[in-house]
């Protein structure tokens, strides 16, 4: 594993981490998480059961909105859902062999529960409700990711999930007001997991007010020197955009989101019950 300051340095570039004096705790932290990176192979056996319902003790440990706690975890075990989970997401060919699978929900149900228990009127249904949710949902997903790195568990988060939204919130009798956000493969790793570049601080990291005008130059130079580091091995939809020489993040991203994708999902989100106005 490298060091933060070099795994940081490696990741965005020209950057001196302040990492002096930093207890032995402190310092393993943030070197876990500077030398994060998202794991697709996974040896078999799967992570026991007792480990799985700590890290979501931990996940579900993370800040939630207003204490609202609008977003649960479906751990799936059973086996021909699983097959099934394979089957609807099949464009993740790494997944099959992903010992662990689970799901990070939003739920807003049980908000709207408490209201008629309580006889309250429940008058916030508007597009915050829904968003909420997501949130609460994917800060979850980020502690139980980190947790499960510490102790050497692997994992991917799976947005495709909700490219079955539907069918998913079938398989697993999923109410009004709660919907799939991301779902997590897992296990322990097979090999190195390897540090993505990320777009340099000058461009994501604002002060006092918003300022992206150097941003084409910034993700121009982000591009040269991420293909430097780690090109990418194969060009998006040749078919359509043709092969090119120097292939970098910007092209790749501009590629994929040429394609439309979950266009279905608002209408899911809709039937789930939610206003989104
Ligand atoms: C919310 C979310 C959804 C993701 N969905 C998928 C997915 O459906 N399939 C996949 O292979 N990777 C997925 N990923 C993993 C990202 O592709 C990966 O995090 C990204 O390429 C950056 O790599 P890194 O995590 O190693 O920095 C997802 C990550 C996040 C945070």
């Amino acid at each position: 594993m490298r060091s933060t300051a070099d795994a940081l340095r490696h990741r965005f570039g020209d950057f001196d981490a302040e990492i002096d004096s930093l207890e032995p705790d402190t310092a393993r932290a943030w070197q876990l998480l500077a030398n994060r990176g998202v794991c697709r192979r996974f040896k078999p056996e799967p992570v026991p059961v007792a480990i799985v319902d700590t890290l979501c003790a931990l996940a579900l440990s993370s800040p939630t909105k207003s204490d609202l706690q609008q977003r649960d975890i479906l751990i799936v075990e059973d086996a021909a859902k699983r097959a099934r989970i394979n089957e609807l997401l099949s464009e993740q060919d790494w997944l099959p062999a992903a010992p662990n699978f689970l799901i990070f929900l939003g739920n807003n149900r049980r908000q709207r529960q408490i209201h008629a228990w309580r006889d309250r009127p429940f008058v916030n249904d508007h597009l915050d409700a829904f968003f909420n949710t997501g949130v609460d949902a994917a800060i979850a997903l980020s502690a139980f990711i980190l947790a499960a790195n510490a102790v050497g568990i692997g994992c991917c988060p799976i947005s495709t999930i909700r490219n079955r939204a539907q069918d998913v919130s079938d398989l697993f009798d999923m109410p009004d007001h709660v919907y799939p956000v991301a779902a997590l493969g897992f296990g322990y790793p097979a090999g190195e997991t390897h540090i993505s570049a990320r777009l340099p601080l000058s461009a994501t990291v604002h002060r006092d007010r918003f300022d992206d005008s150097a941003i084409e130059a910034d993700v121009n130079a982000y591009d040269r020197r991420r293909h430097a580091i780690f090109p990418y091995r194969k060009q998006r939809d040749v078919a359509r955009f043709g092969e090119q020489e120097f292939y970098g993040w910007s092209e790749d991203k501009a590629r994929q989101y040429s394609n439309p994708e979950r266009q279905d999902f608002g209408a899911f989100v809709r039937r789930k019950g939610f206003k989104l106005s």
